[in-house]
């Protein structure tokens, strides 16, 4: 019997670690996937590929695509959820079109509000996995969340690195919340926070001047020397990264149970402690709640 078609769900699948990710899922025969793409974003040519408009600094445009997705299934089921787009700016004074500080809104709210009306059509055995980063975690940088401050993230002002920080530390309790919903247990759902640490040459650091961006490329020798120190330093490609991310969602590669941080540490892919405030369970479920109320979720949904 022929095997059905495996569907993928994808943000952030048209630059960088999300591009190489999807050349080698939709390199597998029999896989479609359906990838939100802002317009102006590049068209990926790979075959299985239908792209729909998304641009997450907006939440009715989540929800429109969201629904749009749900009506291209026709009832079929989403085998694997990926949601791996992210920005990171060089102030925190833009703002989504809901009012919100645009790193926090798109990485993390736009994110757990597509978890939240996708999850029902995620197939059983099927996965989510959200791209997360190590610098969420002050072990690796300073000043990175060690309680909630969900209010203040959400406006604009302050740090840039504090926001990027805290809306992948949004990603990550997102993940943790979702592997321990029973509706996760009962469909043998896996939940995945991926860290593809450090990675040179994506369109990430975009905003950043020119210079900035060509040095951080010109010093990798350096960076894989002081990672010899620092792990958090090494610095991966774009490549390995985006095949990692691939092999997480095709399923290569599997978590230990009662792990959701997957983490390339020098390279290599472990299954690390996320930091403290990211396993506290009081903070997990404060930060699904208090998302719900800031996407504006009813309790239907
Ligand atoms: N690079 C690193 O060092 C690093 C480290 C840890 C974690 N990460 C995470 O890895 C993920 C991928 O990043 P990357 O390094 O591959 O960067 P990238 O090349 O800039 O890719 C980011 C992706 O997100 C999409 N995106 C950004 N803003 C969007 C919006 N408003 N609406 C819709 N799509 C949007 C981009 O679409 P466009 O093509 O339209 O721009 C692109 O496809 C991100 O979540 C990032 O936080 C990266």
């Amino acid at each position: 019997m022929p095997e059905r078609t495996r569907t993928i769900v994808m943000t952030g699948a048209t630059s960088g670690i999300g591009a190489h990710a999807l050349q080698h899922l939709t390199a597998q025969p029999g896989t479609r996937a359906l990838i939100g793409a802002r317009p102006s974003s590049a068209r990926p040519a790979s075959p299985g590929t239908e792209v729909l408009p998304l641009d997450l600094s907006s939440l009715a445009e989540v929800r429109a695509f969201a629904a749009a997705v749900l009506g291209r299934l026709d009832g079929d089921p989403v085998d694997v959820l990926v949601l791996n787009a992210g920005t990171q700016f060089m102030n925190t004074r833009a703002r989504s079109a809901d009012g919100y500080e645009l790193t926090f809104a798109v990485n993390h709210l736009a994110h757990y509000l597509l978890a939240r009306l996708l999850l029902p059509a995620v197939a059983d055995g099927g996965r989510v996995i959200l791209t997360t980063s190590d610098t969420h975690d002050p072990r690796v940088i300073r000043s990175a969340p060690r309680s909630l401050d969900i209010d203040a993230w959400a406006r604009p002002g302050g740090s840039s690195l504090v926001a990027y920080s805290a809306s992948k530390l949004g990603n990550l309790l997102t993940a943790e919340k979702i592997a321990v919903l029973p509706e996760t247990a009962e469909r043998h759902i896996t939940s995945i926070a991926f860290n593809p640490g450090l990675t040179g040459g994506t369109g990430l650091s975009r905003s950043a001047p020119a210079a900035a961006r060509v040095l951080m490329q010109g010093l990798r020798p350096v960076f894989m020397l002081l990672s010899r120190f620092r792990p958090a330093l090494y610095m991966n490609t774009p490549e390995h990264a985006g095949q990692t991310l691939a092999q997480l969602a095709d399923g290569t590669f599997t978590p230990p149970a009662d792990r959701v941080y997957a983490s390339l540490v020098r390279g290599n892919l472990e299954y690390p402690d996320p930091s403290d405030l990211a396993r506290n369970p009081a903070a997990r479920d404060e930060m699904w709640h208090r998302s719900a109320e800031l996407t504006g979720l009813t309790r239907q949904e």
